[in-house]
């Protein structure tokens, strides 16, 4: 009688996916990939072992992760027929809209590794996806500093790799810190999953038309792109320079979220699953504090961080609603040491977040019971009404 229906295999009525990817338990601030604590893998893992796990569903073994690695190490170009699509976006253009544009594209060049229903096509397609998404972000920013792109080097493993096509140029090569290589690799482990989020469950959407994996990543970059998902990192960085501008008056704009001050939000904060501290939250501003105090830097938005988080968890207003910083709101910092400019941001949260994806879509095309999915909805529209022709209208 409520209209709402119990949808078949894969959904219920409360529109719960099954999963065996990622477990939250969003009370106890508990996340882990295929069982293991994303604590254990972020101090034990490096970025594509992980992948591997989200992937593949194991922790690789010596054999398994060389292969992976190498298989990777082979797809880091692309089509040199793709460079000159970055010379039709406008310098400023913004390097989400790039990444989503040139993803979908790999479509048009790749058309061998199509096939959802083709094993060796899929593998081909995730190589592809993994090793190109840092090359062809990396391009963006060069597109938008007026650099020349720098090829990738695949002596460098996968985070030095993409550092070195940011900031090398062909005037100076570019030494990788190995600190910055460790903070990336870690800020990639704790975003790369988190089963049902909006651009994850946007990508299962997509692949559930059996639309190929590249279209399907291109659809979740986009809905990663909104400030309330994985553009909050950027808009929260935003924030506290804007705070920082303000004299670093952190109760103005706590009051402001309080009272909802022309519909503000504190950036970084929330979230609709955790409500006690998001782990990955505790596990970055640990990083924040160890690689700032390696790179005897004093970055005043830590600070102001820092006071934000303090005044507003003393505050009923977001204890009340269980308001916790979230995975964006020290991430920000952490990029900002490395040198990564703030519109990039949420690129990075792409890289992270592309082995979950990837898994996700492949786990939805795996299932015995697949099919599109269909949700359905509670009418609220108009009951029958008696057509008028456009004479009898007032
Ligand atoms: C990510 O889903 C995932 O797993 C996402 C993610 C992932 O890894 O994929 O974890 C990544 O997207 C993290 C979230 C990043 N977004 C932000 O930091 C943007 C700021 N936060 C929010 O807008 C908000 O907290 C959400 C979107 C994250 C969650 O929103 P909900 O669960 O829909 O909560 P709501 O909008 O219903 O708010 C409930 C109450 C409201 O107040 P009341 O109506 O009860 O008076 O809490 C308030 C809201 O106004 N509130 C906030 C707030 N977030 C919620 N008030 C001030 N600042 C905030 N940040």
């Amino acid at each position: 009688e409520t209209g709402l229906v119990t949808l078949d295999e894969g959904f219920v009525n409360t529109g719960s996916t099954r999963s065996a990817i990622t477990f939250l338990n969003g009370e106890e601030g508990v996340l882990r990939y295929r069982g293991y604590a994303i604590e254990e893998l972020a101090a034990n893992c490096d970025f594509v072992e992980v992948a591997y796990l989200l992937i593949y569903g194991d922790l690789p073994n010596e054999a398994q992760i060389k292969e992976f690695r190498e298989g990777i190490r082979d797809h880091t170009m692309i089509h040199e027929d793709m460079r000159s699509f970055y010379n039709g976006f406008p310098r400023d253009a913004h390097p989400m809209a790039i990444l989503s544009s040139v993803v979908g594209a790999l479509s048009t060049f790749y058309q061998d590794s199509m096939d959802p229903a083709d094993k060796e096509q899929v593998e081909i397609s995730i190589y592809r996806l993994l090793a190109k998404l840092p090359t062809i972000a990396a391009y963006s920013y060069k597109k938008s500093v007026g650099q020349p792109f720098m090829y990738p080097n695949n002596s460098l493993d996968y985070c030095e790799n993409f550092l070195h096509m940011m900031f090398a140029t062909p005037a100076n090569e570019h030494m990788v810190d190995p600190d910055f290589a460790e903070a990336l690799n870690l800020l990639l482990i704790v975003h790369a999953d988190h089963e049902q989020n909006c651009s994850t469950s946007t990508v299962r959407m997509v692949g559930s038309s059996n639309a190929n994996l590249f279209a399907s990543i291109s659809a979740g970059i986009g809905a990663l792109w909104g400030p309330l998902h994985g553009g909050a990192n950027e808009a929260c960085v935003n924030m506290l320079e804007q705070i920082a501008a303000d004299g670093g008056d952190v109760e103005k704009y706590v009051r402001m979220a309080k009272d909802k001050t022309d519909g503000f939000r504190l950036m970084g904060f929330g979230h609709r699953v955790y409500k006690n501290f998001d782990p990955r939250a505790t596990i970055i501003r640990k990083s924040c504090d160890k690689l700032l105090a390696k790179l005897n830097l004093d970055d005043p938005l830590f600070k102001i961080a820092q006071q934000l988080e303090q005044v507003a968890l003393e505050d009923d207003y977001f204890k009340d609603r269980n308001l916790y910083p979230n995975v964006d709101f020290y991430s920000g910092v952490i990029y900002r040491a490395l040198g990564i400019p703030v519109q990039m941001f949420t690129v990075l949260f792409a890289i992270g977040r592309l082995p979950g994806w990837i898994a996700h879509w492949s786990e939805m095309h795996s299932s015995p019971s697949k099919r599109i999915n269909r949700p359905r909805q509670i009418y609220t529209g108009s009951t029958e009404r008696e057509f008028k022709p456009l004479s009898d209208r007032n």
